[in-house]
């Protein structure tokens, strides 16, 4: 017994040594990386893998410069590329000593490549360099446009292909770095980063920074700005300027419960802290999972904690996206569809099924108008896209969310909850801190959920067909039905009180506003908005839906022209402004959206100018 238990410890041996040889010769060879259509970077012949960033942030000038180093492993390459764009560069060092470099030609999407003569051995590369005022990723904000209007602020967006336009890097999703940053501020503000942070402000404006996890480019991010730190619990707080930090510290006090429900589900949570970054309104999301500090909009801040399901959602990101991250920007379902999944799990654990049922109810409303926008291009229907010569940020629409949703959640019910939120769990543990693709996804999903438990299901349709598969499921919520009922109702009698409505969920309101009937007429609109203010709603998404109605049915009592202006001058959240400047286009009113375009066009980030060019089709 004895010998045979040393035969197999010495053939452990033998075998692990060998493994660890392999493994070596991997690490110098890679070749793990699949082709990427918007990266110039060659990985598999030379890979950044550490980035030592070394900048200082010039307000008045509107320029961030300084040098950008990388430690890389170099499969015996002479040419390291990384991608740019609007970037100047000055000068490039190998190891210390200066080198040669070509900036590639400019391409509209995807910027320049930046060819960086190396030799075999190189261990460093350093690029000096400054941004430009062309950048894409930066948005320079003026006191005004800030909460407490007393100081200036800047904040970074990296995804989808953006990082480069702030650091040259290889910007694709599929590589992995750590980094540490050295970033000096007017000594007045505060810098935070997608990193272990600061949780007051220093003397001289200077803050170090280091993440220790290796993370995808474009979830480096930075913010400047007058604010403060507040801690919920020992591992979760908010940042916030002065104004605003105590309503955000109310308004997010479950956060540590959403990460104790989120643990509970798939495992724990990997990057030690979790804060929140209140951002200025013309921030061009809802919020941006950055790891440890998610950065999020001030229009969540409701004052009844209504909204928050977004925290769940970008918390949600610590496990689909940054822990497993989609390969490619095809792949995009993967990191979002499992977000909006995982979202409705937190919510459900910590609110119940009544509140997680209603916003899965909107989730599928929204997937039913995207459906409607895209029946001329049925191939953005699918949850695998093609995004051959188009920018990534064409792909990213309800689809990859909620489609992604209704697909896994159409599978829990097949396998039943606990087989899939096992299957779910070790997904993540196995592929933690490294990327994952559809087809690869597929063939996981098969070995270790579907074969096991002898499962038929038709994976293939629901992730390479248009549309929605037969085998969806549907639905239900009696919250939601009694809203309809009550629409009804109010639209054959013309009348309804604030008793009807005195418990209403603003998910509720949202439900009922977005469900008129083409045939409201404006008494409908007027009882509505004598009776209960809608105009002036203060929840956001409330006032964002009852906009668009108003515009549909074209609606203009009680200020309203002047509200819409207000909103769209004040907040630049991509997804608000998108619906509201839609509904003009679809209602005929070009004229009129392009007259208040051209008025808030230039307090918006560029993602949001993008999208809003090309739906009014506007040009300089
Ligand atoms: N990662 C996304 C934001 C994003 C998507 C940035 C595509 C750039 C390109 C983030 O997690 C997100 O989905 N935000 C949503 C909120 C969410 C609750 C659906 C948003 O901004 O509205
Ligand atoms: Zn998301």
């Amino acid at each position: 017994m004895k010998k045979i238990t040393l035969i197999l410890s010495l053939l452990i041996v033998v075998l692990a040594s060998c493994k660890q040889s392999k493994k070596t010769h991997a690490e110098a060879i890679p070749s793990q990386y699949v082709k990427e259509i918007h990266s110039y970077a060659q990985p598999n012949n030379a890979v950044i893998k550490h980035l030592n960033l070394a900048i200082s942030v010039n307000f008045n000038e509107e320029i961030i410069s300084g040098t950008a180093s990388y430690d890389i492993t170099n499969n015996n390459a002479t040419i390291l590329i990384l991608d740019t764009k609007f970037l100047t560069i000055e000068k490039v060092e190998a190891d210390g000593i200066a080198t040669t470099f070509e900036l590639g030609t400019f391409d509209e999407q995807l910027g320049q490549p930046l060819k960086i003569s190396i030799t075999k051995n190189t261990k460093k590369v350093t690029v000096h360099y400054k941004t430009t005022h062309k950048t894409e990723a930066l948005q320079w904000l003026s006191p005004q446009q800030t909460a407490d209007k007393k100081h200036p602020f800047l904040f970074t967006q990296g995804q989808a292909i953006l990082t480069r336009t702030w650091i040259p890097i290889q910007d694709s999703p599929q590589i992995r770095i750590t980094y540490n940053a050295t970033v000096t501020v007017p000594k007045e503000l505060m810098a935070v980063m997608s990193a272990e942070n600061p949780k007051e402000k220093t003397a001289n404006g200077i803050y170090h920074f280091t993440m220790k996890q290796p993370i995808s480019p474009y979830l480096i991010a930075l913010a400047v700005g007058d604010i403060n730190y507040k801690p919920i619990s020992n591992r979760t707080g908010v940042y916030a300027e002065n104004s605003m930090l105590d309503k955000v510290h109310t308004e997010f006090s479950d956060m540590e419960k959403m990460v104790t429900a989120a643990e509970n589900l798939y495992g724990t949570y990997a990057w030690e802290q979790f804060d929140v970054i209140v951002l200025p309104p013309s921030f061009p999301f809802g919020g941006m999972e950055n790891p440890r500090l998610t950065f999020a909009t001030p229009t969540v801040i409701a004052g009844d904690k209504s909204l928050t399901s977004l925290i769940a959602h970008e918390l949600a990101h610590s496990w689909s996206g940054n822990l497993v991250t989609n390969a490619t920007w095809e792949d995009f379902w993967l990191n979002e569809g499992f977000t909006v999944y995982f979202e409705m799990r937190i919510m459900e654990a910590i609110y119940g099924k009544e509140r997680a049922e209603m916003l899965a109810l909107i989730g599928r409303q929204d997937l039913e108008d995207e459906l409607e926008n895209f029946k001329d291009q049925p191939n953005d229907t699918k949850l695998k896209l093609d995004l051959t010569n188009r920018n990534p940020d064409d792909g990213m629409n309800s689809i990859a969310y909620d489609k992604g949703y209704l697909f896994l959640r159409t599978l829990e019910e097949n396998v039943g909850r606990e087989k899939f939120d096992a299957f779910l769990k070790s997904y993540f543990s196995a592929h933690a801190f490294s990327t994952m693709n559809t087809e690869k996804f597929i063939q996981y999903l098969n070995t270790h959920l579907l074969e096991k438990n002898n499962i038929n299901f038709n994976t293939n349709e629901w992730v390479y067909e248009p549309g929605i598969p037969n085998n969806q499921v549907t639905i239900h919520s009696d919250k939601f039905k009694n809203i309809l009922q009550t629409l009804h109702t109010f639209i054959e009698n013309k009348e309804i009180t604030n008793v009807t409505t005195s418990d209403w969920t603003p998910q509720e309101w949202v439900h009922f506003i977005r469900n008129f009937p083409d045939e409201m007429d404006l008494t409908h609109f007027k009882i509505l908005d004598n009776t209960f203010n809608l105009t002036n709603s203060s929840n956001s998404y409330i006032a964002m839906v009852w906009y668009e109605q108003a515009i549909k049915h074209n609606y203009r009592e009680n200020n309203i022209d002047a509200n819409i202006e207000g909103f769209l001058t004040h907040v630049g959240r991509r997804w608000y402004v998108t619906t509201i400047f839609n509904a003009y286009k679809k209602s005929n009113k070009l004229d009129e959206a392009l007259t208040i375009y051209k008025k808030t066009r230039a307090n918006y980030h560029s993602v949001t100018v993008n999208t809003i060019d090309n739906l009014l089709g506007y040009t300089k």
